[in-house]
């Protein structure tokens, strides 16, 4: 969470250059952005608002050569200007700019308003930028000797230091002109350009100017002017020499063309999403496929849409393959993790690569010894590069915060590795085509229009219950999550057999229920679930491959076996999307929520 960007050089347009940045970041956070800048007298110049960028310019009087930015996903404290990044010391020396919770933040503000520091925000933040100020201000008292540039390094290293949870800090100099950086789990990338540098949250920021790149290690300082940037070990405080390095990696843009929303369009995208993997090279899937099958005991691993995808796996693998793959939420795997070995498999699942409830647990597993694989969709992210067995995507950049075309895709990928544990690759290969022609049929404008119009009918309620089972019960809370985030309507997903054991007690005349009947076993069971909630008044909205009399809305998902769930959650999304419409939501960045969650 939260974009990070900064720039020195010799640009004197460095604060556009970092909203430029922080534009492509907004993603990670739309609660509020701010930037600071220096002026020529060495004054720190500061833009902060609330809200998404979009369109915002601002106006500073002077052109600055050193710039930072910042897009907020509030924790500590609400969305305002005062709590908006950066925060700045008592005496306008630093700026400071952080992503992550300093969770004793609360003893540290305490003391440091005992010796009078006067603190302008809530933010747990704002204690980081007093604390530095007060380090540096007594090693300068202490130390006569030592450059300015190795006494804010040093200042920074203890700062740091005191700070328990996982955070990444990166301060503005603005009397040395430099930036100071340091980090214990989120992200930071650094840029080197020709005497100029770049910082960020994300390398896709960076790659508009320089293709050589340095991925700031855990528990790594540096120091960043325009000639040179060095990097120190936070622990013992020595340099390190470091090898930034040069990637081929192509800026990811996406254009959403003529379409109102992002959202949708990366719903559309779905079937040549699904038609690039089913033509891809095979050689990943046979890879993992033999992972899988030698070591003992696989565990998918993710967190919300990717554990839903998880969850899906492990009925893909246990029908198709006959093997048993364990499943967690990440942020709860921590606390599961006791009984890995060396001969486990876990492989998390991950959109952006980066979300740290994952991260966190794959590096836990790692210290155990466990194999680690990533099913991941960004190229260079944290995931990508900690493990060494990766399969990417390539489903495209996805831009809505709202997951859609990277859930198929990891459904997708499951599917074609477990037709390959069978040694039927093709056979996999076959359900997904004929999954492309489905999606063909239900976007074309009149099924479109048909799920549009049951949007409508649905949009003033305010609940709707979601039943499945087997493969179609993860489709199931998947689809209730993309209607929750999307139009902010409670969905709720259940497997089909548990509606008896209480939940049926929410049904009452007219309560909208969902029901996915795939042309699998799962059907007449899933059926008797449908009668049950219609006796009690429910409004049946069935999705799967033929009409039932039951049904009081029907919305055709064909028939393409193991791959089921990909048209059958594609109807959830699109249902998500117009309610959202219905609500006048921006279902691209539905309030509270950010792309990449980089904290706990
Ligand atoms: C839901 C959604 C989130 C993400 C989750 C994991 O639409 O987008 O639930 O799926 O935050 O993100 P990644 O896949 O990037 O690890």
């Amino acid at each position: 969470m939260c974009g990070i960007f900064g720039y020195i050089g010799n640009n004197k347009q460095a604060a556009d250059l970092v909203l430029t940045g922080l534009k492509s970041l907004e993603y990670r956070g739309y609660d509020s952005w701010g930037i600071a800048a220096v002026n020529e007298g060495g004054r720190i110049l500061l833009e902060k608002k609330t809200g998404k960028i979009g369109a915002a310019e601002f106006n500073f009087k002077n052109h600055s050569r050193i710039a930072i930015g910042h897009t907020r996903w509030a924790t500590h404290g609400g969305v305002t200007v005062a709590n908006a990044h950066p925060h700045l010391d008592c005496t306008g020396h630093f700026a400071l700019i952080h992503n992550g919770i300093i969770e004793n933040y609360d003893e540290i503000k305490k003391a440091l308003l005992k010796i009078g520091h006067r603190f302008i925000s809530e933010t747990d933040s704002e204690v980081a930028v007093h604390l530095l100020e007060e380090n540096y201000k007594s090693l300068i008292k202490k130390n006569k000797t030592n450059s300015q540039d190795s006494l804010f390094v040093e200042a920074l290293k203890i700062t740091f230091s005191s700070f328990r949870g996982l955070n990444a800090v990166i301060v503005l100099n603005a009397k040395n002109r430099t930036f100071g950086a340091a980090k214990n789990g989120s992200p930071l990338v650094l840029g080197f350009g020709n005497k100029e540098n770049y910082l960020a949250s994300d390398s896709q920021a960076i790659l508009p100017y320089t293709n050589k790149l340095y991925f700031m290690e855990d528990q790594e300082l540096v120091l960043v002017t325009k000639d040179q940037i060095k990097v120190f070990d936070l622990i013992s405080g020595k340099e390190k020499s470091i090898k930034p390095v040069s990637v081929s990696w192509k800026t990811e843009t996406e254009d959403k063309g003529k379409l109102p929303h992002f959202m949708l369009k990366e719903i559309l995208d779905q079937g040549k999403v699904i038609k690039n993997i089913v033509t891809d090279s095979d050689e990943n899937i046979k890879k993992f496929a033999s992972l899988i099958s030698s070591s003992f005991g696989t565990y998918l691993v993710g967190c919300g849409t990717a554990a839903y995808a998880c969850l899906t796996g492990t009925y893909i693998f246990s029908k198709i393959a006959k093997k048993h793959v364990n499943f967690s939420v990440a942020s709860e795997f921590g606390y599961l993790i006791d009984f890995l070995t060396e001969k486990s498999l876990v492989i998390g699942l991950s959109q952006s690569g980066e979300t740290i409830d994952l991260i966190d647990v794959m590096k836990k597993a790692k210290e155990r010894g466990v194999k680690l694989g990533a099913i991941v969709n960004v190229l260079g992210s944290t995931l990508y590069r900690m493990t060494d067995n990766k399969l990417l995507l390539n489903a495209g950049v996805e831009k809505a915060v709202v997951s859609t075309k990277a859930f198929t895709a990891k459904i997708a990928h499951l599917l074609l590795i477990a037709y390959a544990l069978t040694g039927d690759i093709n056979k996999g290969k076959t359900e997904l085509r004929k999954a492309v022609e489905i999606l063909e049929e239900l976007f074309k404008p009149s099924s479109l229009n048909a799920i549009k119009t049951l949007a409508t009918k649905l949009y003033r309620h305010k609940n709707i219950y979601i039943i499945g089972r087997g493969i179609s019960y993860p489709i199931a809370l998947e689809s209730a999550l993309k209607i929750k985030e999307a139009s902010y309507i409670h969905a709720e997903g259940f497997a089909g057999g548990e509606l008896k054991h209480g939940v049926i007690a929410l049904v009452e005349k007219g309560t909208p229920c969902l029901a996915f009947l795939p042309n699998d076993e799962t059907y007449f069971d899933t059926l008797s679930g449908v009668m049950e909630m219609k006796a009690r008044g429910g409004f049946i909205i069935g999705i799967g491959f033929k009409n039932h009399e039951v049904f009081d809305e029907f919305i055709n998902s064909g028939d393409c076996q193991m791959a089921s769930g990909i048209p059958n959650v594609v109807v959830g999304q699109l249902l998500g999307y117009y309610l959202a419409l219905c609500h006048g939501v921006d279902p691209d960045k539905p309030r509270n929520l950010a792309k990449s969650v980089t904290v706990k």
